[in-house]
């Protein structure tokens, strides 16, 4: 699905807008309330989801934002090598500053867009993704992209708000959408096609955090029978 057409704004131009956006925000970011009622408890789902994964080798964090997950992820998991990319040069930055201050933490953060990631085919076990799906106006494209980095059997982990309920349709659709304005966020269903379609397989969808509602959605990259 292709959000700028609801927008009639090219998806460059949504890009740059969510960029500015990010960069103007970079500062305060980390003081936000929304790291206590929202990112935090997402990280915290991921977390339980690969903690137990001995085997997981690389893993990357798109649309990273500051670094948070990132450098929590390194600081349980220190033979893991942890990747973060975002669109925001300030809030990379941000990222880095915060690896450099925790013992000079080695995290690969790079400034990069979702639909073309500067990463080789089949390169990481696993991809987490939070609260950043909303912002790609190419959501096929980015998944795609997301399909295309892991390798056979890796697993992708989005968290985004669940707007099923008409709680979460208010709070993503109306407050949202009225404070960001070019974003658009999928229902579960929307979510389990966009997987299905570009391969994803055994997807789970779980829901959280019943005050501001979240989706959570897994997938495993299955690879053999195409590539
Ligand atoms: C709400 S923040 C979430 C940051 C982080 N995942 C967290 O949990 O704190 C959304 C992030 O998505 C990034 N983003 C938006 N569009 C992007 C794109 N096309 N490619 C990569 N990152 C993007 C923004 O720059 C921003 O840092």
């Amino acid at each position: 699905m292709d959000i700028s057409l609801f927008f009639h704004k090219r998806p460059h131009e949504i890009k740059e807008k969510s960029s500015k956006r990010f960069n103007k925000w970079s500062l305060k970011y980390d003081k936000s309330i929304l790291q206590f009622f929202v990112f935090r408890r997402s990280h915290d789902v991921f977390f339980e989801n690969i903690v137990q994964d001995h085997a997981a080798q690389r893993i990357l964090d798109v649309g990273c934002g500051t670094g948070e997950f990132a450098v929590k992820l390194k600081k349980h998991k220190k033979d893991v090598r942890v990747f973060g990319i975002d669109i925001s040069s300030d809030m990379i930055n941000i990222a880095k500053a915060k690896a450099k201050v925790n013992a000079n933490m080695d995290i690969d953060f790079r400034v990069g867009d979702v639909d073309h990631m500067p990463y080789e085919d089949n390169y990481f076990d696993y991809i987490t993704c939070a609260h950043s799906f909303h912002h790609y106006p190419h959501k096929k494209k980015a998944m795609r992209e997301m399909f295309r980095v892991l390798r056979n059997n890796g697993k992708v982990m989005i968290i985004d708000g669940y707007k099923d309920g008409l709680l979460g349709k208010f709070i993503f659709d109306f407050i949202i959408k009225k404070h960001e304005v070019h974003v658009h966020h999928l229902r579960s269903g929307q979510f389990r096609r966009l997987l299905t379609n570009v391969g994803f397989k055994n997807i789970v969808q779980t829901t959280f955090n019943p005050i501001i509602p979240l989706l959570f959605t897994k997938g495993v990259a299955i690879k053999e029978a195409i590539w």
